[in-house]
């Protein structure tokens, strides 16, 4: 029996998957409008299911965008969010699309370049997520200090990003399992995490058809 089987999280109802989504086409106009690098993640919904999966309580993200993975994490989650941005613009709309949404109470931003943020950080989080522009081999010691023991690191943009390989070596060397789906790695010293996220991932992708991909 897999891990799923005995933990497979609550689904969410329709009208909370709506937000979602309209959220999701919002982060699109922005970007097409801004012209930043704003892409929001293409499954919020994995990363809402995540939080559910393994109990987390604290989320780090780099990579706010205009909020909608921050919201993603937070949404029917007792779950509490940091999340860095480099671009003061996009810190105005989150907050108030989180206000909007009734997340903002779950949910700081810190606006800067994660390269001195990150350093600045002393707690542990239950999840790392990186969702900046390119995932940078160097920075991978403060995102596995960040997680501790048993945390949980995901990653993603590794599809189209050259230093992948050498991204990923560090990970290990950093004795984090670490497995890659597609643009996302999920990465943990727990193993457990590694394969729920991993048969969570799969799940997903079977009924992809059946379901919209946000
Ligand atoms: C792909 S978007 C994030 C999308 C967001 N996570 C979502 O799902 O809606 C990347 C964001 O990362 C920010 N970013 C890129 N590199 C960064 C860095 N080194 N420090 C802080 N923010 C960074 C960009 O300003 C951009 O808004």
């Amino acid at each position: 029996m897999g891990i799923l089987s005995l933990h497979f999280p609550v689904m969410l109802r329709d009208d909370e998957r709506k937000f979602a989504q309209d959220y999701y086409s919002k982060s699109v106009e922005h970007r097409d409008q801004h012209k930043c690098g704003g892409y929001p993640y293409a499954d919020g919904d994995l990363l809402n299911q995540i939080v559910r999966l393994t109990q987390t309580r604290s989320v780090l993200e780099i990579g706010t965008a205009i909020g909608y993975s921050a919201y993603c994490f937070a949404y029917c989650n007792n779950v509490s969010v940091v999340t860095i941005d480099m671009v003061e613009q996009h810190r105005e709309i989150a907050e108030n699309n989180w206000r909007d949404l009734d997340v903002a109470n779950q949910i700081e931003m810190i606006t800067g370049n994660s390269q001195d943020v990150l350093p600045t950080l002393n707690q542990n989080f239950d999840i790392v997520f990186f969702d900046g522009f390119a995932p940078n081999p160097n920075e991978v010691n403060q995102y596995c200090r960040l997680v501790g023991e048993s945390g949980l690191l995901i990653t993603t943009n590794h599809s189209w990003n050259k230093s992948t390989p050498e991204f990923i070596q560090e990970i290990e060397n950093n004795d984090l399992n670490c497995v890659l789906k597609a643009d996302t790695a999920f990465s943990s010293r727990d193993q457990n995490k590694v394969e729920m996220c991993v048969e969570l991932w799969e799940k997903k992708h079977e009924t992809l058809s059946e379901s919209k991909y946000i």
